[in-house]
Order: C-alpha cells, then structure tokens, then sequence
C-alpha cells in the first residue's frame, strides 16, 4: 500500500546495517520504502521488526544483475506508479592484494560497490526524468578520499562511486534530479565487525579506532541514515553533485 503523500523510496542492502537504518528513518518519515536485499528472508524480517503493521516492502534482489534490478524496480512501478527516492546503499568491503587478487574477485567487488550503483539508477531514472523529480542518494566512504592498508581495491570503487555521481548530477540536473553521495567514516556494523576480527587484537583496535575520532567514538548506523534522509528530502532542493563526509571528525586530523 502506497503511504499518503510520502515519497516512494527503493533502498538496496535495506536487511543489515546502514540500509536497514535508512529504510528505518525513511519508515518513520512517511515514505512507501521498498529494501532490496540480496538476503531477501533477511530483508523480510527487517520490514516486518522496523513495522509490523506496514512493514516497508522487502524484496530479494541480487544487485549486480541488471535483470534483477529491472525486474524489482518495475515491480515497485506497478505497486506504487513512481520512485522518487534511490538509495544505493548496499557494498561490500574487499581485502586484497593487488598481486594476488583475481580478475573475478576484481568484477565482484567492483560489480557491487560501482556497477550497481549505475544499475539501480538506470532503472529509476525514466520514470523520474518523466516525472521531474527525483534524489539519487549513493553510499560511498571515507575510503574515497584516505583509505587503510590492506583494503585493496575498495577505495577506488569507492571514489568511482563519487565520479559517477557527479557526471549523473550534471547529466540529470536538468530534469529537476538531485544526486549526491554519502561518505560514510566507521559505522557500528557487521561489515566494522567483520574488519575489526581481521585485526591481531581486535578489542585494542576498537578502542585505538574509537580515539582518532574528534568525538571520541565510531559512527552509529542511524547518523548516516539521517544525513542520508536530509539529502533525499526537499530539505537538500540546491544540493546535487555533492559529497557528504559523515566521519566525527575522523578525517580532520593527521597522525601525530
Ligand atoms: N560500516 C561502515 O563503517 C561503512 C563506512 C563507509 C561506507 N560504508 C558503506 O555503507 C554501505 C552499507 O554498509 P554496511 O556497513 O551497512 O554493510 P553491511 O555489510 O552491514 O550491509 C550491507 C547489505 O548489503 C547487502 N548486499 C550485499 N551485496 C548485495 C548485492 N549484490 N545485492 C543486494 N544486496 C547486497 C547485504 O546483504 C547487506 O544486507 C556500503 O556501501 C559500505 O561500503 C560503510
């Protein structure tokens, strides 16, 4: 059911973490959300814990495969009639050497963190150039801008993910489309989790990581989410082709 006036929104990686926090905040501000998640039990039980009642509409979708993404994007224009909101959250992270990382593990992670990101935009942008109206919200990373030894090649998806969105801001501005990224720093998730249990003594990491941020501590999941809803609300109407550094003041300092 399409919620009263409130925008349509499609958030990919909408089961976990900072997708689940934004279809979460989109929720509760009034948009008809749809989660697209390659986990699609994972995004069911999300929708229906985030709302019981009206759970936000979860869908599976793989998004590296452009059928899947035509096909849960169209799925939403028949249930709802428009999309005005994308959020191309969803990422995985990579740790790689650049000598013995595969060709295959290059497309995977670059399908995901890149690709993706012009997929789900190429299945919205008809409707929202014929609509003339829409925000694009992508999710890139402080690695755009510095990034860690050992996280080969997540940074240069990353900053890709900034390119693309300023040629899409430029290209689609005259349609009355706004697109802009989010640059996430350390968010309280699984993908944090799973980086800090790479590490000799992940507890002394957590707490060395917690002490380089001006406020003394990591990012929560609903922080980027509100960052990400002010881009995608009318709040951000002269904002596009921009780039928002989310990080508490981690990127502020150098090492001393
Ligand atoms: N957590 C951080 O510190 C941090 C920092 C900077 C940027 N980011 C970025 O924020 C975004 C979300 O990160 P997170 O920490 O919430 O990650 P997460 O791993 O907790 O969640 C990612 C979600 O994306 C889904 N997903 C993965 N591959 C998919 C695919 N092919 N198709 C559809 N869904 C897929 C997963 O199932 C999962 O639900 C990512 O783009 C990540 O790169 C995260």
């Amino acid at each position: 059911m399409t919620r009263t006036d409130g925008p349509v929104a499609i958030v990919t990686g909408g089961a976990q973490g900072i997708g689940e926090a934004v279809v979460r905040r989109l929720h509760r501000d009034g948009a008809t959300v749809a989660s697209l998640d390659i986990d699609g039990d994972r995004a069911t039980a999300s929708a229906t814990a985030i709302d019981p009642d009206q759970p936000p509409l979860a869908l599976a979708c793989d998004i590296r495969d452009a059928k899947q993404v035509e096909q849960a994007t169209s799925q939403v224009l028949e249930l709802h009639g428009r999309v005005d909101v994308l959020v191309n959250n969803a990422g995985v992270a990579a740790y790689f050497d650049a000598v013995t990382m595969t060709e295959d593990d290059w497309d995977d992670v670059f399908a995901v963190d890149l690709k993706a990101t012009w997929l789900c935009a190429r299945a919205v942008l008809p409707g929202m150039r014929a609509q003339g109206s829409g925000a694009i919200v992508n999710v890139s990373s402080i690695h755009s801008r510095m990034t860690l030894a050992g996280a080969f090649p997540y940074a240069a998806a990353k900053a890709g993910v900034l390119g693309l969105t300023r040629s899409l801001a430029l290209d689609n501005g005259p349609y009355g489309i706004r697109v802009n990224a989010v640059c996430p720093g350390y968010t309280r998730t699984v993908l944090v989790q799973q980086w800090l249990d790479t590490q000799p003594n992940p507890r002394e990491t957590a707490a060395a990581v917690d002490e380089v941020h001006a406020l003394g501590r990591i990012g929560e999941p609903d922080e980027i989410a509100a960052t990400i809803a002010f881009l995608a609300s009318d709040d951000a109407s002269f904002v596009t082709g921009a780039e928002l550094l989310v990080d508490g003041g981690l990127s502020a300092r150098f090492a001393s």
